[in-house]
């Protein structure tokens, strides 16, 4: 390339580079993968690097983020977030090491730690007396958006630490960074649950996790199964530490949840440890995009200081790309529980780091359609940390024009009926009760933890039950004998019996497992728990008209449909008197539990102060009084707790200078049990 194209191509990648970055931090959504994007800004980078005369005051390598988006509050930071520079293989790690022991020989002697990469969301946790006062995203590195109360929700995120432990004072204002990130575990639940419930389901748990936080409403990242680990502390009045590994150490004794680490006597070993991690990359419970090496030694750390964002005491080794072409064989369609219909992909097998693939998730037909994926493409496929790989999108270029679009099928592929489209919703439905792809899922969700509980029932016996005609619906479970579950296969005396016996012992179950059985389109495990304490039985459930349901919290006009739909259909009446009969019909167990712990707080009294994340002061005075307590006004020597919430009164340091108990809202509810 000539000069003036060079510094074409340079204006070229900076160009779409801010574009990815907008995709990426602003909207939730990228276009393009991350090794293609790494991709580019290494192309920028060694252009500027021979050219240095060319970078732009606004060039993307001049800053690691996009601006907060003007929603938001903005929250400056104490001290700069700084990111990382990156190494792809171990030869780019010893060059790093190199190059920074040219600058300082006492790197030649040092230790090091190291973390995985976590894929998430940074954050900058405020704590003020041991509080938690503030919280922001990490923004552009100096000013964050402020996402406390999102970031309340997070049941990880410590809401105090205590002030004073094991004679260590906790800094009066300390700054803790960390990531916020979901378990692949939780993703896995949330998409399912929200594909029962027929709405659209998220792509990766890193989009999921930023679109969680940033954004406007509370009670919306409560839902989201989100969590929390910690890895470095910004700022503190005070330090009692000299090494990272001692910092990590303070963070876990003052109770943060506490990114795990390695110690590694020297670079060596850092990086053999890198590399394993490659290897056991598909074995952690979230995603992870690398590893980070850091100096153990922070006076070494802080001396070798910072170029642009990045600390030279540290760096990140990232994992090889996964992403692979393979060919689209053809697309499958699978029957959910609920009868939704999801569509997924048969690969030409390809093996993905070690792994040999053959089927990938292709998410729902909208997907399919805006990313006009077609049988016989060659498509580009990703696995990111889940075991599940999915298709990114097709390769256009090496189309040979035979590819035509797909068409979603008007019909179950298992019972062959009409399927219907709700409006709103992304997902196609098999409506036929009777369908046995349908029957088989049913059962399985009927049998699961959270639901009935039958251990022993897996989806091998399920299936042998709908095939051979023994269960027709849920209720029939009730009635098999000894000899039914002989005849089938695998069975002997005693697994026929451990069978029986929990299935008897599941009639036991309270009214809101019984809910969540039923497989309510959008009743989930908390929506059923409500709906239980609010009607209290079945009966009086199934003569709720939409306008009540619509009253219970967490209830929209579309379950409030499905939930009366349900009673309706003369099938799932017949259900329930067939449960009815067995004698699976429980009262309401909230009640029960309610009845059982009125007593839990008898004799007790309780103080409130200052704002309560979730319930306001009369809710709280109500569930304490509910369980046997008294709430009165002011703390003495005879308090029983005190119940902790935002920006505190005098009250609080009166109730520490006693040594009363203290609680949070969600340590209250702990304590009702
Ligand atoms: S250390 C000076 N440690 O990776 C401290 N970062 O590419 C620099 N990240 O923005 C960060 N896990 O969001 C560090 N164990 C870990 C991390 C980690 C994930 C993220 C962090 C940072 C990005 C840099």
């Amino acid at each position: 390339m000539d000069t003036t194209e060079l510094q074409k191509r340079a204006d070229e990648l900076r160009q779409e580079i801010s574009y990815h970055n907008y995709r990426y931090y602003v909207l939730n959504e990228p276009v393009v993968s991350d090794s293609e994007y790494d991709q580019q800004m290494i192309e920028l980078r060694e252009i500027e690097a021979e050219h240095p005369e060319w970078i732009t005051p606004d060039s993307p390598t001049q800053r690691t983020g996009a601006p907060p988006s003007e929603r938001f509050t903005k929250l400056r930071h104490p001290a700069a977030i700084l990111s990382l520079g990156n190494a792809f293989d171990a030869e780019d790690v010893r060059a790093w090491y190199e190059r920074i022991g040219r600058l300082d020989e006492r790197v030649r002697e040092t230790d090091f730690l190291v973390e995985p990469k976590l894929d998430g969301l940074t954050v900058v946790l405020h704590y003020q007396n041991g509080i938690f006062s503030q919280g922001a995203t990490r923004g552009d590195g100096e000013v964050g958006e402020e996402v406390t109360s999102n970031l309340r929700t997070i049941r990880s995120l410590p809401l105090r630490v205590p002030v004073q432990q094991n004679g260590i004072e906790i800094p009066d204002s300390l700054v803790v960074r960390g990531e916020v990130f979901m378990y692949l575990k939780d993703f896995d639940e949330l998409n399912t649950r929200l594909r029962e419930a027929g709405e659209k389901t998220y792509l990766n748990p890193r989009n999921t996790a930023a679109g969680s936080l940033r954004q406007l409403n509370p009670e919306l990242t409560a839902t989201r199964p989100l969590t929390l680990l910690t890895y470095d502390i910004v700022a503190s009045d005070r330090t009692f530490w000299a090494t990272n590994e001692e910092r990590l150490r303070f963070q876990k004794k003052i109770g943060f949840p506490v990114v795990d680490w390695t110690y590694c006597k020297d670079i060596d070993s850092a990086i053999d440890v890198s590399l394993d991690m490659v290897e056991q990359r598909y074995n952690m419970p979230y995603e992870t995009d690398g590893a980070v090496i850091k100096i153990n030694d922070l006076s070494l750390a802080e001396d070798l200081g910072v170029v642009g964002k990045d600390p030279r005491s540290a760096i990140a080794f990232k994992f090889p790309a996964v992403e692979v072409t393979t060919q689209l064989r053809g697309i499958g369609v699978n029957v959910g529980r609920t009868g939704v219909l999801t569509p997924y992909a048969f690969l030409e097998p390809v093996e993905i780091s070690g792994v040999i693939v053959k089927q990938a998730t292709l998410h729902n037909f909208d997907y399919i359609a805006e990313k006009d994926i077609r049988p016989g493409d060659r498509v580009l496929l990703k696995r990111a940390g889940d075991v599940i790989p999915y298709v990114i999108g097709p390769v256009v270029d090496v189309r040979t024009g035979d590819e035509k679009p797909y068409t979603p099928p008007r019909k179950c592929p298992v019972c062959d009926q009409e399927v219907e489209h709700i409006e709103g919703e992304v997902a196609w439905y098999c409506v036929n009760a009777a369908c046995p792809a349908q029957l088989i899922r049913n059962i399985e969700h009927f049998v699961s933890r959270g639901a009935m509980d039958i251990v022993g029932l897996g989806i091998k016996i399920v299936e042998q039950l709908v095939q051979s005609g023994l269960v027709k619906d849920v209720a029939d479970l009730y009635s098999l004998s000894k000899d039914d579950l002989l005849q089938l296969d695998g069975f002997a005396d005693k697994k026929a019996d451990n069978l029986l016996t929990a299935i008897e012992e599941s009639k036991n179950q309270n009214l809101s497992h019984l809910l969540t059985a039923l497989g309510i389109r959008g009743v989930g495990e908390v929506g059923a728990a409500e709906l239980a304490r609010q009607f209290e039985n079945i009966e009086n459930l199934s003569a709720a008209t939409f306008d009540d349901l619509l009253e219970i919290e967490g209830i929209g006009p579309n379950i409030a449909q499905a939930i009366v739909d349900w009673f309706m259909s003369s099938t799932n009446r017949k259900v329930l008197i067939k449960l009815h009969d067995a004698g699976v019909w429980p009262e309401s167990g909230t009640q029960m539990s309610q009845r059982e712990s009125a007593q839990i707080f008898s004799g007790q009294t309780f103080v409130i102060t200052g704002t309560l994340p979730e319930f306001s002061r009369q809710q709280v005075k109500e569930f304490i009084e509910r369980h046997g307590g008294r709430v009165i006004g002011s703390v003495s020597k005879k308090t029983s707790y005190l119940v902790l919430g935002d920006n505190p009164g005098s009250k609080f340091t009166k109730a520490e200078e006693l040594g009363i108990p203290i609680v949070d809202e969600e340590g209250l509810r702990k304590l009702a049990g």
